[in-house]
């Protein structure tokens, strides 16, 4: 075949082709890091609510518990807003004529609920469960971060799919006691502040398959006069029943607790891991989980 293009051009045509293939990945680049930026995520953002509703206040100034206004989270999928009512158990005597609070007098008088704006918001296609994640003992500050000291809610994480699977691939990390679930401060054991747990046992041995059944304190069990033992006991399931042991009625025999120290996070959340019955990683990631 004729040669059709001499050395220089095709010196040409090689370089724009290198320079093609700059521009494309430049532009892969910045439109990855445009789908990770706070401007697509939400993250960070505090849009203008119908009410400036303090979580600080609320929560830290007067120690109400999470559950009183997200009063579903820990049964359903959903953790719910709070109806005005909710508001007006304090409201209809607290700051009664403040003007930030004429929405919720509003709201209270034509029974119209007052209008939130969504902070977190998935995508229909997407799965999500809060019941599973509380009772499985993932804390809310590990997803929304600390919420007690917001004065105003934001979005902590991204709730991208890559969040997700990060913690998915690896939940150890962030399990905790389901007792520690609404604590905004935990931070996992440490050497100066150990965790002791222990699992309620079957008669055959093996440990019951939820989290209820395993009882974490963070006091020494075996300091003397520990009294946080028997407060935090679970009911010693079996203990009358262990085979071969069917004869008379016996006193009801107390178990011997035996508690597992722990004082990093590594530890525990591997003993959780187990005890929980927390799937594989890989079950973990597989798509249908979160795309059904
Ligand atoms: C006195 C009632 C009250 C209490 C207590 C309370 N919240 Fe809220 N929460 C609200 C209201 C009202 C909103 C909606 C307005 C807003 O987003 O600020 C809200 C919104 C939220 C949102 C964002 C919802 C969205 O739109 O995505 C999260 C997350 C949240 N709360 C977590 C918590 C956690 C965690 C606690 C406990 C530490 C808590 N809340 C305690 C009333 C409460
Ligand atoms: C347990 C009682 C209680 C409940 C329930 C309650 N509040 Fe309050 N709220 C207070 C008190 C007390 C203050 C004054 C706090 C302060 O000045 O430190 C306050 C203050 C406020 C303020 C003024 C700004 C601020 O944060 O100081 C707003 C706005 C407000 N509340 C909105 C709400 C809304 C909306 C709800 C329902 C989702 C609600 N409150 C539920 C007791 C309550
Ligand atoms: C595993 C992460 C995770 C944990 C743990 C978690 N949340 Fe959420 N939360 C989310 C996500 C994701 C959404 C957005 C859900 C959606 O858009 O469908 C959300 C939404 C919310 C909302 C908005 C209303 C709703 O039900 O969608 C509230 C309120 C809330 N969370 C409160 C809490 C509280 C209180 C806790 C602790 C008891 C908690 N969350 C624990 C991830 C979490
Ligand atoms: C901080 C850790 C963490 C984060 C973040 C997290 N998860 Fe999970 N998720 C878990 C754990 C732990 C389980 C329970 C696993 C088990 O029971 O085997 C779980 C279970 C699930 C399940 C299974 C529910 C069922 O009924 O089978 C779904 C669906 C799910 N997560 C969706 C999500 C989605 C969507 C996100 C992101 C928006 C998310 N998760 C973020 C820890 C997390
Ligand atoms: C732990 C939950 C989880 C698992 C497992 C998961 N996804 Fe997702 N996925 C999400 C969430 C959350 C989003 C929404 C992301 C957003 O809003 O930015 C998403 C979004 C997507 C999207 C939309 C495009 C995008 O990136 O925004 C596609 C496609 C997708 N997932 C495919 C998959 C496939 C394929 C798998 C299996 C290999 C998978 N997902 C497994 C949570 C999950």
């Amino acid at each position: 075949m004729a040669q059709v293009f001499d050395r220089s051009s095709n010196a040409l045509a090689r370089a724009s082709l290198v320079l093609t293939g700059l521009i494309v990945i430049a532009l892969g680049v910045a439109l990855n890091s445009l789908q990770r930026s706070p401007w697509v995520t939400r993250q960070g953002q505090r849009p203008d609510q119908p009410v400036p509703f303090s979580h600080k206040h609320h929560v830290e100034g007067l120690g109400l518990q999470c559950q009183y206004c997200h009063t579903s989270v820990e049964k359903s999928s959903y953790a719910g807003i709070p109806p005005t009512k909710t508001c007006m158990n304090c409201h209809s005597q607290i700051w009664t004529n403040a003007q930030l609070l004429e929405p919720v007098r509003q709201s209270w008088a034509t029974g119209e609920s007052i209008q939130w704006i969504k902070v977190h918001d998935l995508p229909d296609y997407v799965y999500f469960n809060h019941e599973i994640h509380v009772n499985k003992g993932i804390g809310c500050s590990s997803c929304h971060g600390r919420v007690d000291e917001m004065p105003l809610m934001y979005q902590e994480n991204t709730l991208q799919m890559e969040w997700c699977l990060n913690c998915h691939r690896n939940p150890g990390v962030n399990l905790r006691p389901t007792s520690q679930i609404y604590n905004m401060a935990w931070t996992g054991p440490s050497t100066d502040k150990p965790v002791w747990c222990t699992a309620t046992v079957n008669t055959d041995g093996t440990s019951v398959p939820t989290a209820q059944g395993v009882n974490c304190v963070m006091k020494d069990p075996n300091a003397a006069g520990g009294n946080n033992v028997a407060q935090n006991e679970m009911p010693a399931v079996g203990a009358s029943h262990a085979p071969g042991m069917t004869t008379a009625p016996m006193p009801v025999a107390v178990l011997p607790v035996n508690y597992v120290k722990f004082t990093g996070q590594n530890d525990l959340g591997k003993y959780l891991t187990a005890q929980y019955h927390i799937r594989t990683a890989n079950e973990l990631s597989s798509c249908e989980v979160c795309h059904r």
